[in-house]
């Protein structure tokens, strides 16, 4: 689609962000859907993030994506919250909505759209970490009334999840000594080496656990080669890439994303 003067623009601010995929994901999108709008990145430092919000408004955009390290900062400009914005306290999408900004995180919903058999009503769904991409995945699955929520990490940080009265039990990692359950995610950085496993070797995981991995870079990491070949169902990180983006797309601009099709020419990009 030709950039003019009616194309409209959407962004991702963060710090690096210079090797994001979001700008090939979006404009892809934005062709194939055939709406004018066009979407750029934007490394801007900590100290002009609120003008840069601000000019959301003044430049009548789309919105922003944030990444790190301005999801949680962000949070203070917007005047609307979603109710996972409010758990988690991070937001990675702010939408225009006629001069007032609403703020909500796309990246728990994305993980589970990229789960498209998976059910996460009365589910129980075990997660590794307790970073930013696992509270996301845990605020979107207690919202949709998962059955139980196991949160196994390095760190003690009961604190994090007082939000959840009931809902989480919260281990240490050293405490995962057997599985059960329908999912396994792995969100920490434990993998990328291609190496490293953020589990036991001696762990058996039941073959009808479902086993994600947020890491897509190595296409397969050991855990996922582990999970499958105990026969588990497996899926790395960039279904959820490509589903959060399509969640802000549908924000922003009411299309929906042919997710799909980008998740193959993403694959054929990177892989
Ligand atoms: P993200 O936003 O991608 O989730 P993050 O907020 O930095 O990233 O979170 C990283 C997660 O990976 C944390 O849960 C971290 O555990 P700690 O809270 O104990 O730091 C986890 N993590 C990172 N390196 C790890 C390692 N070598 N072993 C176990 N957990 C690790």
């Amino acid at each position: 689609m030709e950039i003019n003067g009616y194309t409209k623009l959407a962004a991702v601010v963060a710090k690096p962000i210079k090797h994001s995929l979001s700008p090939f994901i979006h404009n892809l999108a934005f062709e194939e859907v055939a709406e004018n709008g066009a979407y750029l990145a934007f490394e801007v430092e900590a100290t002009v993030l609120s003008s840069v919000i601000d000019s959301i408004k003044t430049l009548d955009m789309y919105g922003v994506n944030l990444s790190m390290p301005y999801k949680e900062a962000a949070v203070a400009y917007v005047d609307e919250l979603s109710e996972v914005a409010k758990l988690t306290g991070a937001i990675n999408t702010i939408v225009n909505r006629n001069g007032k900004l609403f703020g909500t995180s796309t990246d728990g919903a994305g993980f589970f759209k990229s789960l498209p058999d998976f059910s996460v009503k009365d589910s129980d769904i075990t997660i590794i970490g307790a970073g930013g991409a696992a509270r996301a995945i845990i605020a979107e699955a207690a919202l949709r009334g998962a059955g139980k929520i196991t949160v196994y990490n390095r760190t003690y940080k009961p604190e994090l999840f007082a939000a959840y009265p009931g809902q989480i039990d919260f281990k240490p990692l050293s405490d995962l000594v057997s599985l059960s359950g329908d999912l396994l995610v792995n969100t920490t950085s434990v993998g990328m080496d291609g190496v490293s496993m953020p589990i036991s070797e001696n762990l058996v995981i039941p073959e009808n656990m479902i086993v994600a991995d947020v890491i897509y870079q190595p296409i397969e990491t050991p855990l996922l080669r582990f999970a499958k070949a105990q026969g588990c169902q497996t899926l790395n990180g960039l279904g959820m890439l490509v589903y959060q983006a399509a969640e802000s797309f549908e924000l922003w601009t009411g299309k929906v994303m042919p997710a799909e099709m980008i998740l193959e020419k993403l694959e054929e990009k990177i892989y």
